[in-house]
């Protein structure tokens, strides 16, 4: 009964695509094909330079503007990093923290994800956590584990009142750009366990109310079976956002 309380959310994750001309026609197509589609959060992630003429694009919109990261110190000598303040002046209104390219080819670890999602819900912000097994991690079955150490260590100290503006993607690092998706069974069955452990720290009824999104490979053609399962709240979609027809038939599947 809980989950139908939970307003899917469907985030296109751009990475390091577009130009500045792309972002903004990219932005704009986006707009007019979830346009209609009701229930539904939408949220697009392009590259920190295009967010100013994205927000533009997307005024009145209704689609959430969300960058793909953020630095935890409020301003200084932090070279080429970007603070919550200075996404809140473009229009964010919601970050990715610890994606997996942050945390595998960055090296970006548990605990300066953790300050991160801190920085950006005591600024007000909202916050995809990202967690989720590489290959080897699922072949030795460690993706519980190992999705629970994300989601313990990535959301210590939060507040139950913060916890509400949290997202959780989950998303296996061989699912992402592969094509190989998780099966339904696979995502609704790593969801449960992430669900589990928030309520295990904030308790039952948050956890109920918190949306995970399954991210890795998803396309038009998939993201009906895999959000049809109760505990997938919504995709986190990286190749397919950069088709505006595409991202959008994704969206309309979670209408
Ligand atoms: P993908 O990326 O859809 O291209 O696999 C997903 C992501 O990294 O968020």
């Amino acid at each position: 009964m809980l989950a139908t309380m939970r307003t899917k959310i469907i985030g296109g994750n751009w990475k390091m695509n577009t130009d500045r001309a792309g972002a903004a026609a990219l932005s704009a197509a986006v707009a007019g094909a979830v346009k209609g589609v009701a229930g539904v959060e939408t949220a697009v992630f392009p590259p920190f330079p295009y967010l100013l003429p994205v927000a533009e694009a997307l005024k009145g919109s209704g689609v959430l503007l969300g960058a793909q990261d953020v630095y935890h110190a409020e301003k200084g000598a932090f070279t080429g990093e970007v603070s919550v303040g200075m996404l809140k002046d473009c229009g964010v209104g919601i970050v990715l923290a610890g994606h997996s390219e942050r945390r595998h080819v960055m090296g970006e670890g548990d605990d300066l994800v953790n300050l991160k999602v801190r920085a950006a819900l005591h600024g007000g912000l909202s916050v995809v956590l990202c967690v989720g097994e590489t290959l080897h991690q699922r072949q030795v079955e460690e993706t519980n584990h190992v999705n629970e150490k994300h989601v313990r260590l990535g959301l210590r100290t939060v507040t139950p009142e913060e916890l509400r503006r949290v997202v959780i993607a989950y998303e296996p690092v061989w699912a992402i750009g592969t094509g190989k998706t998780a099966t339904p069974d696979d995502a609704q069955e790593a969801h449960a366990h992430i669900r589990a452990v928030v309520g295990d720290m904030f308790g039952k009824e948050a956890a109920g109310a918190l949306r995970i999104q399954y991210g890795g490979s998803v396309t038009a053609a998939n993201a009906r079976s895999l959000m049809g399962m109760p505990d997938v709240d919504g995709a986190l979609v990286g190749g397919a956002s950069l088709k505006a027809d595409e991202f959008g038939a994704i969206v309309a599947a979670a209408g």
